[in-house]
C-alpha cells in the first residue's frame, strides 16, 4: 500500500470522480475479489460506486472506487468506523473485502473495495417525510454521534472541504463558481453572518469522529410500513470535526424535500437531543451552520459542475441544493436558534425590560382587553375569517366608554386564518394593537435614543438593544430623530384610532414581523416582549394559553380510553364555520368528515333559534309544546306513505335499538338479518347487529344467535363484482329463506340503503325490492337506516332507500337531522308503532324536547332554504368529477365510490389483487391535515378516505381537497 500525505482538499484542488465504466466495474469485481456479478452505477460526487448483483439478480454489496486523492489510511478509517458502528449495535455498511489497488488506465491506481449491500431503500429524493420519519433520523444521527465519541483512527486527520470548520475558507474558494451574481453574493452575505455566530462559539465546540453526511441519500431504512431510517451508509466524509457539525449536514437534508421548510427540521432536532443532549453553545451554533452547509453544497456544487460536466447526479443536484439554501435562510438564524432552543426545552429567557406607560391619561383599569383568539365570543361565527371585526370589536369598545382598548401579545388570532391555505396563515402577533378613543401624548417607556420620528412612526432604541416602536395613521411626533430622550419625555402624539405597539429585544437589526406563522412563534417571539406594561397591565400569562398536548393529557386522564380521538397529535379545534374547522393557532381546515353538521358548523340561525328556545322552555314529551307538533309533521312529510309515525330520541344508536324493538314487537319474533360489515350503533341490540371489525374488534365473535347476517354487498371487492353483483341479492333471499326453512322467521331485515361502511357503494340494482320482498313474505319488516346516508347528503334523493326504489316499514335517522344536536328519529307505520304500545314502553327524557324540536325544525329550513339537497349534487358530481380524473394518474385510487356528498376514495397497493392501501392511507390523511384538511380512513380495511362533508360545501372547497389530494399523491406521505 502507498503511504501517502492526509487529504487536504486546500491543497487537492479539484476532484473529478474516478472514470470507472460498468464494464470496468464488472472487471474489477472479477479480477480483484473473484465474484461474477453485474453492476449498475450509483450517483457520487466524487468517488465511483456500483451496485453489485449475482447471477440470480440478487445484491452482492456496493463497489466503491475511491477518488485518487484519498489515501489507503483514509479509507481504512472509514472501514473501521464502519464496523465500529456495527458492533455498536447500528446496522452500517461494512466492508466485505480488503481494500485492492486496481489500474486507473493512464498509469495509476485507484482504491476499491465492496462494501456490504443494506437492504431497505435510502430517503433520497425530494419528496415529502413525515416528522416521525424525520424523528427517527435524528434519533439514529444521535446514536451514532454518541457511538462515534469513542471512535478514533490515523485516518481521521484530512482537511475535507465539507467539514464545517473549514466552511468559511472553502465557500471564499469555490464561490466564485456560482455563476448568477445575485444567488452568489447571497450566498457569500449568508456566510459571513453565519460564520461570525459559529466563530464566536467554536471554542465551546466538543470535536469527535463525524460521518460528516448522514443525510437522506445515505441511510437506509426498515422494510415495514414504518420506513424509519435505521442503517447508516457511505462514510466517506470522515474526519474528526464538530460533533455538532454532524447534525447540522442532516439537518440541511430535510431542507431539500417537499414540505421541509425550516420549522419541519425539529422532530429530527429534537429526537437527536434525546439520544445525545445539545450544549448551549451548540443550539447557537447549529443553525448558523446549517446555513453553511447549505452554502458549501451551494458553491460545491457549482464547482463540481463546472469541472465535472459529465457528472449527472452533479449538475442534476444544483436545483435541490439552491432550495436547501433558500430555505436555510428563510427565516433568521436568530429566530431558529430560539426556536430549535424551545423545541429541546431550553426556551431562551431574556430579561424583560423595565418599562414606564406611554400613554398619558389612559389609566390601566379602564382599557379594554380584546380577545380575538378562537375562543374569543368578540368574533361573530363567520366573521373570523375577515381582520375586520378588529376594528369593529374596537369601535364598540370605545363605544362603551373605554379610553383605549387593547389586543392579547402573543395570542394567535382567529381574524388573521385564511380559508383553502396549505400553510398555516401569520396569525400570532408579536406586539400589541391599541385603539385609542382620543388624541393622546405618549411618551418615552425608558432612557433611549429616537431612531426614527416620523410621520406615522416613532422608535426608541433603549439600553441592552431594547427597540420599542409606535406606529398608526395617527400617530404624529416631533423632530426628535438622533435625540437622547429620558424616560417619560415626550414622544409623540398619537389616536384617535389603531396604533401598533411592538418591543424588539433581540438584534436591534432583525425586524420583526408584526404576524408570524404560528410554528415559529416561540422562535420570533424570543425576539420581543410583551408591550402590556406599555399601558400599565401586566404581561399576558401564557401567550396562547393551553397547548394542544396539555388538553390532551388532561383528556386522557379524565376521559375512557376507548373513547378515541383522531390524529397522534390532533390540532386543538375550537371553531367552526360552514366547511371549515379553525384550531386555536388561528389555523382552518376544511373539514370533510363532519357529515353530522349537514348544514356547516356555526350556523348563526341555529345558534339563535337554540338560544331563544333555550331562553324560553326546554322540557320533555310529555308536556304540550308547539315545537313537538310542528317538527313531527315535518319530518313524516318527507317520507312517502305509508310512513306516517314519528318517534323522538337522542342518537342513532337508540333510533336503530328502537327499530328492532318495534320489528320485533310487531312480529312477535326475536331473529334479525342484518348485512355484514354495517355499523348501526353501540347499544348492546344494535351492537348485537354490527359487525364492521373497524367499529368493534370484537364484531364477529360476538353475534349473539340471533343476529343473522347476509354477505356485505360489495360490488367493488366483495365475492360478487361488478355485473355479478346481482348475485348479493339471492343469496340474501337465500339467508332469509333457510330462517324460514329452520323455524327461525325473522323480525326484520335491516341495512343502510347506501353502503356506507365501506366508503359509500351503491348497493346493486334491485338489492332492497328483492331482500325487502323475500322479509315480508316471511313475515318480517324491512328497516331503512338512514343515520348516516339520509337527509338531502346524497343529492339525487333526500332518503337513500328511494335510490333504490322501495319503502320500509321502519325508518331510522339521527345525525345530519339535529347538525350535532343529539337528535334521532324513528318513523314508521301508524300499525307499527300501535303494534310496539300493546308491549312496550317509550319515553326519553330528552327525546323530542323543545330545543331538539326547535333545532330538527331549523335544520330542514336551512336545508331547503339554502338548496343543500342540490348542493350536495352538484358539488358531489363535480368532486367526483375531478377524483375520477385523477385516479387515472394514480394507480392508487382504486375506485371513487359514493353519491352526492357521501364519498369514498379507496386506495389499493394492487390493482388487480385490491390489496388494501391501508398505512398509505393513514399516512395520507396525516398528510392532508398538514395541508388543511381533516379526512379519515373509514371501512373495515381502513383503506378508503372517507368523504361526508357538510352539505353546503363549495365548489372552490372541493377544487382545494381535489388539488391537495393531487398534490400528495404526487409529492409523498
Ligand atoms: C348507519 C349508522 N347507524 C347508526 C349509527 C349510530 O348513531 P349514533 O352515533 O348517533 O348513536 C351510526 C353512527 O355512526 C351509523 O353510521
Amino acid at each position: 500500500m502507498v503511504m501517502s500525505e492526509p487529504f487536504d482538499f486546500f491543497q487537492a484542488g479539484e476532484l473529478p470522480a474516478p472514470v470507472v465504466s460498468v464494464p470496468d466495474a464488472v472487471a474489477i469485481a472479477r479480477d480483484h475479489f473473484g465474484l461474477a456479478v453485474t453492476a449498475t452505477a450509483l450517483g457520487s460526487q466524487q468517488d465511483a460506486n456500483f451496485l453489485l448483483r449475482g447471477a440470480t439478480g440478487e445484491p452482492v454489496g456496493v463497489l466503491k472506487v475511491a477518488n485518487p486523492a484519498f489515501g489507503c489510511v483514509e479509507i481504512e478509517a472509514q472501514d473501521a468506523a464502519a464496523t465500529f458502528l456495527a458492533d455498536a449495535g447500528l446496522r452500517a455498511a461494512r466492508n466485505i473485502t480488503p481494500i485492492a489497488e486496481v489500474p486507473d488506465g493512464s498509469g495509476g491506481t485507484l482504491f476499491a473495495r465492496i462494501i456490504d449491500f443494506l437492504d431497505g431503500g435510502t430517503m433520497s429524493g425530494d419528496g415529502y417525510v413525515p416528522p416521525h420519519r424525520w424523528a427517527a433520523l435524528g434519533s439514529l444521527v444521535g446514536r451514532a454521534g454518541t457511538a462515534l465519541a469513542g471512535f478514533d483512527h490515523p485516518g481521521l486527520q484530512r482537511t475535507l472541504q465539507w467539514d464545517l470548520r473549514h466552511a468559511d475558507r472553502t465557500i471564499e474558494l469555490l464561490a466564485h463558481y456560482v455563476a448568477e451574481t445575485s444567488r452568489r453574493h447571497l450566498v457569500q452575505t449568508a456566510t459571513t453572518a453565519a460564520w461570525r455566530t459559529v466563530a464566536g462559539h467554536a471554542a465551546d465546540l466538543p470535536m469527535q469522529a463525524i460521518h460528516g453526511d448522514i443525510t437522506d441519500d445515505n441511510v437506509v431504512c426498515t422494510s415495514g410500513d414504518d420506513k424509519s431510517p435505521d442503517g447508516i451508509i457511505d462514510f466517506g466524509d470522515l474526519t474528526h470535526s464538530w460533533a455538532i457539525g454532524e447534525l447540522a449536514v442532516t439537518v440541511s437534508a430535510v431542507l431539500r424535500h417537499e414540505g421541509g421548510e425550516p420549522a419541519a427540521t425539529l422532530p429530527l432536532i429534537a429526537a437527536f437531543h434525546q439520544e445525545r443532549p445539545l450544549r448551549d453553545s451548540e443550539i447557537a451554533a447549529l443553525w448558523p451552520l446549517v446555513v453553511l452547509r447549505a452554502a458549501t453544497l451551494v458553491v460545491s456544487g457549482n464547482q463540481q459542475a463546472a469541472v465535472d460536466a459529465d457528472n449527472e447526479y452533479a449538475t442534476g443536484a444544483l436545483e435541490f441544493e439552491w432550495r436547501i439554501f433558500e430555505r436555510a435562510v428563510s427565516v433568521p438564524s436568530d429566530v431558529m436558534t430560539a426556536l430549535i432552543a424551545d423545541a429541546v426545552g431550553r426556551p431562551a429567557t431574556a430579561p424583560t425590560p423595565e418599562l414606564a406607560p406611554i400613554l398619558a391619561g389612559v389609566a390601566a383599569d379602564d382599557v379594554a382587553l380584546l380577545d380575538f383568539s378562537a375562543l374569543s365570543d368578540l368574533v361573530d361565527a363567520g366573521a373570523w375569517l375577515d381582520t375586520g371585526c378588529e376594528p369593529d370589536a374596537a369601535a364598540r369598545a370605545l363605544a362603551a366608554g373605554a379610553p383605549a382598548a387593547v389586543t392579547r401579545y402573543g395570542a394567535p388570532r382567529l381574524t388573521r386564518s385564511v380559508a383553502l391555505h396549505h400553510d398555516s396563515p401569520a396569525t400570532v402577533p408579536t406586539g400589541i394593537d391599541v385603539w385609542l378613543a382620543d388624541a393622546t401624548s405618549v411618551t418615552a417607556p425608558l432612557d433611549g435614543v429616537v431612531e426614527s420620528a416620523a410621520e406615522g412612526e416613532v422608535i426608541l432604541a433603549g439600553p441592552d438593544g431594547v427597540v420599542v416602536a409606535v406606529r398608526g395613521p395617527s400617530v404624529r411626533s416631533a423632530e426628535l430623530t438622533g435625540h437622547a430622550v429620558a424616560a417619560g419625555a415626550p414622544l409623540a402624539t398619537a389616536g384617535p384610532g389603531r396604533v401598533w405597539l411592538q418591543i424588539r429585544t433581540g438584534d436591534p437589526d432583525l425586524p420583526v414581523p408584526a404576524f408570524v406563522r404560528p410554528e415559529y412563534a416561540p422562535g420570533w417571539l424570543a425576539m420581543t416582549a410583551d408591550p402590556a406594561p406599555l399601558l400599565g397591565l401586566a404581561p399576558a400569562a401564557v401567550p396562547g394559553g393551553e397547548d394542544s398536548a396539555e388538553l390532551v393529557r388532561r383528556r386522557e386522564g379524565a376521559l375512557a380510553g376507548v373513547q378515541e380521538q383522531y390524529y397522534r397529535r390532533p390540532p386543538r379545534i375550537e371553531r367552526g364555520w360552514r366547511e371549515y374547522l379553525c384550531s386555536v393557532d388561528g389555523r382552518s381546515y376544511l373539514d370533510m368528515v363532519n357529515n353530522v353538521a349537514a348544514v356547516g358548523h356555526g350556523h348563526p340561525d341555529l345558534a339563535d333559534a337554540v338560544a331563544r328556545q333555550w331562553r324560553r322552555l326546554n322540557t320533555n314529551s310529555r308536556f304540550n309544546y308547539r315545537a313537538i307538533a310542528d317538527f313531527s309533521q315535518r319530518l313524516a312529510a318527507t317520507l312517502p306513505d305509508p310512513l306516517d309515525t314519528v318517534f323522538l330520541v337522542n342518537s342513532g344508536s337508540e333510533a336503530v335499538d328502537l327499530a328492532l324493538r318495534l320489528a320485533m314487537a310487531t312480529t312477535g319474533r326475536h331473529d334479525v338479518v342484518a348485512v355484514a360489515e354495517a355499523y348501526h350503533g353501540w347499544t348492546y341490540a344494535t351492537d348485537a347487529i354490527s359487525t364492521s371489525v373497524a367499529d368493534n374488534p370484537n364484531a364477529l365473535t360476538t353475534r349473539p344467535p340471533w343476529v343473522h347476517t347476509v354477505t356485505s354487498p360489495n360490488s367493488y371487492r366483495g365475492e360478487h363484482r361488478g355485473a355479478a353483483a346481482g348475485r348479493y341479492a339471492d343469496e340474501a333471499v337465500g339467508v332469509i329463506e333457510t330462517l324460514v326453512a329452520e323455524g327461525h322467521s325473522p323480525a326484520a331485515f335491516i341495512c343502510e340503503p347506501f353502503y356506507g361502511n365501506a366508503g359509500g357503494i351503491a348497493l346493486p340494482d334491485g338489492y332492497l325490492p328483492a331482500v325487502y320482498r323475500a322479509v315480508r313474505a316471511a313475515g318480517g319488516l324491512a328497516i331503512a337506516d338512514e343515520v348516516q346516508v339520509g337527509y338531502g347528503r346524497l343529492g339525487r334523493w333526500f332518503w337513500g332507500f328511494q335510490g333504490q326504489q322501495v319503502v320500509p316499514d321502519i325508518v331510522t335517522v339521527a345525525k345530519s337531522m339535529g347538525n350535532g344536536q343529539p337528535l334521532g328519529a324513528v318513523i314508521t307505520t301508524r300499525a307499527v308503532a300501535d303494534a310496539y304500545r300493546t308491549q312496550g314502553y317509550f319515553f326519553s327524557s330528552a327525546g323530542g324536547s323543545p330545543v331538539s324540536c326547535v333545532v330538527g325544525l331549523t335544520v330542514l329550513d336551512v336545508i331547503e332554504r339554502e338548496g343543500l339537497q342540490h348542493n350536495a349534487l352538484v358539488v358531489g358530481d363535480h368532486l367526483r368529477a375531478r377524483l375520477a380524473d385523477i385516479a387515472t394518474r394514480h394507480p392508487l385510487i382504486g375506485a371513487v365510490h359514493g353519491c352526492g356528498l357521501y364519498m369514498g376514495v379507496e386506495l389499493v397497493r394492487d390493482p388487480v389483487t385490491l390489496e388494501p392501501a391501508v398505512a398509505e392511507t393513514s399516512a395520507i390523511c396525516e398528510r392532508m391535515r398538514e395541508l388543511g384538511i381533516i379526512v379519515q380512513p373509514t371501512g373495515d380495511r381502513m383503506n378508503v378516505l372517507k368523504m361526508k362533508p357538510p352539505m353546503c360545501l363549495s365548489i372552490a372547497a372541493a377544487d382545494f381537497f381535489a388539488d391537495t389530494l393531487e398534490r400528495v399523491l404526487s409529492t409523498g406521505w
